[in-house]
């Protein structure tokens, strides 16, 4: 597995790879790699040719510095996994190296996607998302880019801004994987301790109970989030972050719920931000996001 810190040495691999026939797939990461990454990267392996997995805690996206100084970074344990797994090239850029000195210029997709959920809960947060993107778009040039459908509004703002800003590059979504127990894999998993670890499986279980009631013939939001709410709020340590019941197309807040409506939620578990969301009774998430012109 090649390893690059730098621009200039990304970019020249990526070019020889095309120039070579080779298709290039990049999995944009954060690092602190799970079981979640690593369905992306096989997702990736069947994509293309050549698979780049990019590992760069971006600050530009962390709207509390508490947040960013308690990402767990786990490097050597990311690097062994990911050559593991055959991976072609992992690019690790320095903060320096991505954001030098002067550096002013920012991507932000605004409307529906970006008012609401976790944009209105982390201001700035899906501008730097959407910024950093752009810049590993662009320095690695790939002909598809993967990402996991756990951060699905994340993904909606990537392939709005692919689409207007005309970027040369499929947008693949990898399905959400989740523990045995139902909490999704998330890198965020590591900072609980076994009593919050306890306390976060309210999330997945609300909103399993809300996917019952609607199976069931509930479609009003209110009912359906109440089943979240009520799951979370009998912890001590547990802060609901927002919940709402979304329509795909539009990114609407809606107040009677329908097939393929989103139900997403995220709350703090002991000072821990988690996030989850599932599709009500509906259609794949894949079909869905290409209805709604993603
Ligand atoms: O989902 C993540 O890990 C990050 O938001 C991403 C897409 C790598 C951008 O920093």
């Amino acid at each position: 597995m090649q390893h690059f810190a730098t621009i200039a040495e990304q970019r020249r691999y990526s070019r020889e790879e095309r120039r070579s026939g080779r298709s290039v797939v990049l999995v944009p990461t954060m690092g602190a790699l799970h079981d979640g990454h690593m369905s992306l990267v096989a997702l990736a392996k069947e994509k293309g040719q050549r698979v780049v997995v990019s590992i760069f805690v971006n600050p530009l996206q962390f709207d509390r510095p508490d947040d960013l100084a308690a990402y767990p970074q786990t490097l050597a344990a990311d690097l062994a996994m990911l050559a593991a797994a055959g991976v072609d090239a992992v690019f690790t850029p320095a903060v320096g190296e991505l954001y030098p000195q002067g550096f002013a210029t920012f991507v932000e997709v605004v409307g529906p996607l970006t008012d609401k959920l976790c944009a209105a809960a982390r201001p700035g947060h899906f501008r730097g998302v959407a910024t950093v993107v752009c810049k590993l778009l662009h320095i690695v040039e790939p002909d598809v880019a993967v990402f996991g459908e756990k951060d699905l509004q994340q993904v909606l703002i990537i392939s709005t801004m692919i689409r207007d800003l005309d970027l040369p590059v499929e947008v693949v979504v990898g399905p959400t994987v989740r523990e045995a127990d139902g909490l999704p894999m998330s890198s965020r998993n590591r900072r609980l301790t076994a009593s919050g670890r306890t306390k976060a499986l309210a999330l997945p279980r609300g909103l399993e109970l809300a996917n019952q009631a609607f199976k069931a013939g509930t479609r009003a939001s209110v009912a359906l989030m109440e089943h979240v709410y009520n799951e979370l709020l009998i912890h001590d340590g547990v802060e609901v972050d927002y919940c709402d019941v979304i329509a795909l197309k539009g990114f609407a807040e809606v107040e009677t719920a329908e097939a393929g409506s989103i139900l997403a939620a995220a709350a703090f578990v002991d000072g821990v931000r988690l996030i989850d969301h599932i599709q009500l009774g509906g259609p794949a998430l894949q079909v869905a996001l290409d209805e709604a012109g993603h």
